[in-house]
């Protein structure tokens, strides 16, 4: 169970970040980072994690040309990233050029493919939200066409709500893997808008969470993890 857990690094304190990180890994052994703490830390961030022999989530949601997108990914070798994330939006060439690209570096070197992770639509998006982008339909239709395209170009994962995951295993089946973030337990919504607890998200078939502000502003932390692993237990 620990291992679904990831631990979102949204902090750009280096010695904040590294309190967080003694605290609650282990148990949780893996860390997302992102433009928060990664643009003011990358090289102390990337040693610092690297003493603390966890698993890296890279979350900076690519979506750019698929040339930029697909020459971005030495970055993701050199740094020994096990995920990254793409936004679906770049379209199907782009990702399918990447993970081509993601396949022939990893044969030449024989060094392990970093999962790619497609975002859907953003935790953060209300329907409002969509709408005032001209997007037509409604956010499970736009997740489930964004999902599909995703799965065709050859992503490993998506990340989308709590409130989409019955929707993608009922459509897709449960090969491709699941990532959650918007994971609420006990505490406000802040800005995002389609939110579900950890156990609502694991029951519906979740195969990762991103434990954010529910677990990093909590005023014990170590305790706060505590009971959201028991929550997830039998
Ligand atoms: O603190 P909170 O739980 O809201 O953090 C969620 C984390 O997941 C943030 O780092 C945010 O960037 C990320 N994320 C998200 N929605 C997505 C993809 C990533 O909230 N669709």
């Amino acid at each position: 169970m620990e291992n679904s857990l990831i631990l979102a690094l949204d902090n750009e304190d280096l010695t904040e970040i590294k309190k967080i990180v003694n605290e609650l890994c282990p148990p949780i052994n893996i860390v997302k980072i992102g433009p928060i703490s990664f643009l003011n830390n990358h090289k102390e961030l990337f040693d610092f994690l690297s003493t603390k022999k966890l698993s890296v989530m890279f979350d900076f949601k690519f979506f750019d040309i698929p040339n930029t997108m697909s020459n971005s990914i030495n970055f993701l070798f050199n740094n020994n990233i096990n995920i990254f994330t793409v936004h679906a939006l770049a379209g199907e060439t782009a990702l399918r050029k990447l993970k081509n690209e993601l396949d022939v570096f990893s044969k030449k070197t024989s060094e392990i493919r970093p999962k790619m992770f497609a975002v859907t639509l953003l935790t953060s998006f209300n329907q409002n939200e969509i709408n005032s982008l001209n997007f037509k339909g409604t956010i499970s239709d736009n997740v489930l066409n964004l999902a599909e395209k995703s799965i065709k170009s050859g992503v490993d994962g998506l990340v989308c709500s709590g409130e989409e995951i019955s929707l993608i295993r009922k459509n897709f089946g449960n090969d491709i893997k699941l990532l959650v973030p918007g994971i609420r337990f006990n505490s406000n919504a802040n800005d995002q808008s389609r939110i579900v607890s950890p156990r609502q998200a694991i029951d519906m078939g979740a195969d990762y969470l991103v434990l954010g502000r529910t677990l990093t502003e909590a005023n014990d932390r170590k305790s706060k993890l505590d009971d959201i692993i028991n929550s997830l237990k039998n």
